[in-house]
């Protein structure tokens, strides 16, 4: 089962679940988790476009990546079932127990027509802030940037999700670096659950560096830029079972849709 939910509405299901697949997936000594699983502690300021999504009282539940002062890119699967009302984007706060930074109202949500299920693609949503960011957006991969996949090239997560497969989330945003994976190995490990098209993976053989649950919607860079977007995996950090992520350059035209609407 791919870690399907966001981190706080089924943390027990998605924890159990997640447990289960990584068990499978890892038979032998499972890497030591640690991120984002793997990874170090860092800053917004270092990372100034990196945003929280929360609800109407603060609590994060997804991540998400500030494109331009009132844009910000996460994954259609944190967007099910909320609506302007019951999201919040927090930019400039460290820590999930913070309460500084910048918080903005909700006014527009765009999820991806044909979304259905992370396993189909199409994860990709944007979200209209009522008012502007004081942080330095991130720019976003082109239609035409399709190299920028290519097996092995180094990239950046970041997120504020559990840090081993059930376990909790981190109160200091996490970064790790994950290389690419090439698309026959990720459909090795996934089969027709991976979508060529629309999802890109990473991630090391062994396992051991992942993005997890919490970290959905976030970013993955790439030279720098937005060039995919934390989706799904089979538990997290498992030899052999890479993250899957949003492969951007296939939505640039539509992101950049919205984000110049
Ligand atoms: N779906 C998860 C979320 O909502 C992200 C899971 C990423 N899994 C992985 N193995 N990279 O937060």
């Amino acid at each position: 089962m791919p870690g399907l939910t966001r981190a706080r509405k089924a943390a027990a299901a998605a924890a159990t679940a997640a447990a289960a697949a990584a068990l499978l997936a890892a038979p032998s000594a499972a890497a030591a988790p640690q991120p984002v699983v793997g990874g170090t502690t860092t800053t917004t300021s270092a990372y100034p476009f990196m945003m929280q999504i929360t609800d109407a009282s603060q609590d994060q539940f997804c991540g998400g990546t500030l494109v331009s002062p009132t844009k910000v890119v996460t994954a259609a699967h944190c967007m099910v079932g909320e609506t302007t009302s019951s999201v919040r984007v927090v930019g400039g706060r460290t820590y999930l127990s913070g309460t500084n930074g910048t918080v903005a109202r909700v006014s527009g949500i765009w999820i991806h027509p044909d979304y259905r299920r992370v396993t189909r693609g199409d994860d990709v949503a944007v979200l209209t802030l009522s008012t502007p960011m004081p942080y330095t957006p991130v720019g976003y991969v082109s239609s035409s940037d399709t190299s920028v996949y290519a097996a092995g090239t180094t990239a950046r997560v970041l997120g504020w999700g559990t840090t081993s497969s059930g376990g909790s989330s981190s109160d200091q945003l996490r970064t790790a670096t994950v290389p690419t994976v090439s698309d026959a190995s990720c459909r090795g490990s996934y089969g027709s659950r991976f979508v060529q098209s629309d999802m890109v993976c990473a991630g090391y053989s062994a396992g051991g560096v992942d993005t997890c649950q919490g970290d959905s919607g976030g970013p993955l860079l790439i030279g720098g830029r937005l060039a995919g977007i934390t989706s799904w995996g089979d538990g997290c950090a498992a030899a052999g079972y890479p993250g899957v992520y949003t492969r951007l350059t296939t939505f640039s035209g539509q992101v950049a849709a919205q984000v110049d609407s």
